[in-house]
């Protein structure tokens, strides 16, 4: 209920009237060899889906570093998630940079996001994706799901490699990209 009624509030921030499905979140972290990740950075967690199984598969000695601009669902991630490895901002995802300086992190080796790109204004979409690009390491992943193919153009400009998977069992289906330098 309280994601439906902050999609109410702010339709082309939220973007979706529902969390996403377990097998939705498979699709997006299920194919990350944990055992190799050092930082890993979520754009729009909501109420945190993804973000607690991320951490139940992460290195004791990794970080997450976590945006999420609804006061909302960033204080109901506070409220839920007490666990040292996760820093979790009321900020913009466009402050990627800044914010990997702070906690002395070079580069995110996986980028999770669940942003509403085809509903965001283009500077702003334009905004974040260049700090991806721009702080994602070489070998890394910007996993990014969407209900639409809208994002596909934007994200092969961007990226060397898009890779596509889609998700039935979810509340719409969702396209998942996998995007690599
Ligand atoms: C489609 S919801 C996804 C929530 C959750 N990850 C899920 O899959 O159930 C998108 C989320 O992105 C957040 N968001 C929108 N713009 C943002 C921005 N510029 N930076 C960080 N989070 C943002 C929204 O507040 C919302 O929680």
């Amino acid at each position: 209920m309280s994601f439906l009624s902050e999609f109410f509030k702010n339709k082309s921030e939220i973007g979706a009237v529902a969390p996403s499905s377990k097998f939705l979140g498979k699709k997006m972290y299920g194919g990350i060899d944990f055992s190799e990740v050092k930082c890993i950075v979520e754009f729009g967690p909501g109420t945190g889906v993804f973000t607690k199984e991320i951490l139940k598969r992460m290195n004791p000695d990794a970080c997450m570093i976590i945006f999420e601009t609804n006061p909302s669902f960033y204080q109901k991630l506070k409220e839920e998630i007490k666990d040292d490895r996760a820093v979790i901002l009321n900020e913009s995802a466009e402050k990627i940079g800044e914010y990997l300086a702070i906690e002395n992190q070079e580069k995110a080796d996986y980028i999770i996001s669940s942003l509403p790109l085809t509903v965001f204004p283009k500077e702003l979409k334009e905004n974040i994706l260049k700090g991806a690009v721009d702080h994602l390491s070489e070998k890394g992943q910007y996993i990014q799901f969407q209900y639409s193919l809208n994002a596909h153009k934007l994200l092969k400009e961007k990226f060397n490699t898009v890779k596509l998977a889609f998700s039935l069992i979810n509340m719409p289906p969702a396209f998942v990209y996998k995007c690599s330098l």
